[in-house]
């Protein structure tokens, strides 16, 4: 059989990151859900990654990380201010994501972000074979397609949005919205993570960009582009196996005993305020207050990992988060029994999934969320059947978790009633909507999301 072209991928983040400086510098992890999802697919099937290493200044030699050869893109320290944390997470993100912060449009972001969009793009074409597959991944990286087929028009390009596409009223805002729609209608095949994404953009990509066709494929420049819904997912088979592993088992019994055997609620996001954290402790308080739950029956856990810090709105985020845990835990914590346990850091896979494995009810309650893939990691854990997911309507994930208790975040009232369902509910409810979950999960799983998105563009 002939193999598969050599893949090379393009995301604004390496699997893992610089962090801190100087000699103190170590690598970890990259946080969310991209690396989450693209590492393990290129750990299975090898190929080039192009990212930036989370640092100012020259970037690292090329490597490798197993069957993963690294490059690393450089950023100085001012596109690290305008293109990072400007353009990218203070225009678009906010603005994709609903406008739930105030999007900001300056000019002086514009240019570097198109400076940066050049650099992923060379070392893309340098890296790729003649007729080579090349997959450009998520917001930051938008008018890379473009530039590729400039230099190499004999490449494959696949693009994906990892997090939403917003509708027409919101793009509309975006002074540069004609430049951003003709890089992405560069590539041969987009992806969105859901089909209201996908619509989204068929509509703008007509209006401003001048391009024609229908839901599935557009015509620009007599090349034909092909737009389409492939949801993401996650190794199931991997978190099947770490929940199973008997050290995890006896982490999560652990926690259990150390959380006096109380039902335990548990949220785990990016410390982003699309997360939806501040209303899903709201929540939790008032059902304290109104005494439908105590301490001495339920307790909170809230895993944050801390997420661009020097952005407007993540401080803000960070000290709301941490003032109404203080308060929540003055008024109702007990000797031994602490209502809300709050940790700021990332954790281990293991020891995540022994907190999945330890929770009771899993809060997923973000406001906007491209997918989501913890709420997917919850569900593949739990494999005696047991646990409630709560699931926010805006997720991307809701549209395929259909027997979670879906929930519309902002409506507190609703939250509430939900929170308590999930927290008495039945076994044999538990059992019988898991059930669903799982084989929702298990029949899509991160491998079958990047074979279904690369056999597309293949054809
Ligand atoms: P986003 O991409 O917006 O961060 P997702 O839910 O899609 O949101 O992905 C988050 C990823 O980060 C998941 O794979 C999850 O396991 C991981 N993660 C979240 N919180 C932590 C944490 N505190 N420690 C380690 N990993 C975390
Ligand atoms: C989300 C985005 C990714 C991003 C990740 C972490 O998952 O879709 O593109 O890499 O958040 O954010 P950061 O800004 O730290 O890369």
């Amino acid at each position: 059989m002939k193999s598969p072209p050599r893949l090379v991928v393009v995301a604004n983040r390496l699997p893992a990151s610089r962090v801190g400086e100087g000699a103190g510098a170590r690598w970890e992890r990259s946080p969310g859900g991209l690396v989450s999802a693209v590492a393990p697919v290129m750990e299975e099937r090898g190929g080039v990654w192009i990212g930036w290493d989370g640092g100012a200044g020259p970037a690292p030699r090329p490597g490798r990380a197993g069957p993963i050869e690294v490059r690393a893109v450089a950023l100085s320290r001012g596109e690290v201010d305008r293109y990072y944390h400007g353009f990218c997470n203070t225009t678009l993100w906010p603005l994709y994501h609903d406008a739930i912060v105030n999007p900001e449009f300056h000019r002086a972001w514009w240019d570097p972000y198109i400076a940066v969009n050049q650099r992923f793009a060379a070392a893309a074409a340098r890296a790729s074979r003649r007729k080579g597959v090349i997959w450009v991944h998520d917001y930051q990286l938008q008018l890379v397609p473009r530039m590729i087929r400039e230099r190499k028009p004999s490449s494959r390009i696949g693009f994906f949005l990892h997090i939403p596409f917003p509708p027409d009223e919101l793009f509309a805002w975006l002074p540069w919205r004609s430049a951003i729609l003709r890089g992405l209608l560069g590539a041969d095949v987009i992806g969105f993570q859901t089909q209201a994404s996908a619509e989204n953009f068929v509509r703008v990509a007509k209006r401003y960009a001048g391009a024609e066709g229908t839901e599935r494929e557009l015509t620009i420049d007599r090349r034909s582009v092909r737009v389409m819904a492939c949801p993401i997912s996650i190794p199931s088979a991997e978190f099947e196996k770490i929940a199973a592993s008997p050290s995890v088992r006896r982490k999560s019994a652990e926690i259990k005993q150390q959380l006096a055997g109380r039902k335990l609620l548990l949220g785990v996001d990016r410390l982003d305020y699309t997360k939806g954290i501040p209303l899903r402790l709201a929540a939790f308080h008032e059902l304290l207050q109104d005494r439908k739950l105590s301490v001495n029956e339920c307790v909170m856990v809230q895993i944050a990992v801390p997420s661009r810090e020097s952005v407007p709105g993540y401080e803000e985020t960070r000290r709301e988060v941490e003032g109404m845990v203080g308060r929540i835990n003055g008024e109702f914590s007990m000797p031994g029994k602490v209502a809300v346990h709050y940790f700021r850091r990332s954790l281990s896979r293991e020891e995540l999934v022994a907190y999945y494995l330890a929770a009771d009810v899993m809060l997923v309650t973000p406001l906007r969320d491209g997918m989501n893939l913890v709420a997917k990691e919850y569900v593949m854990c739990r494999d005696d059947g047991t646990g409630v997911l709560v699931l926010s309507e805006f997720a991307g994930a809701a549209r395929e978790l259909r027997r979670a208790l879906l929930v519309n975040p902002r409506d507190v009232e609703t939250l509430k009633k939900t929170i308590v369902q999930a927290v008495r509910m039945p076994e044999e409810e538990q059992r019988m909507r898991m059930a669903m979950l799982r084989s929702n999960v298990r029949r899509h799983d991160v491998h079958d999301w990047s074979r279904g998105f690369l056999e597309v563009l293949d054809e």
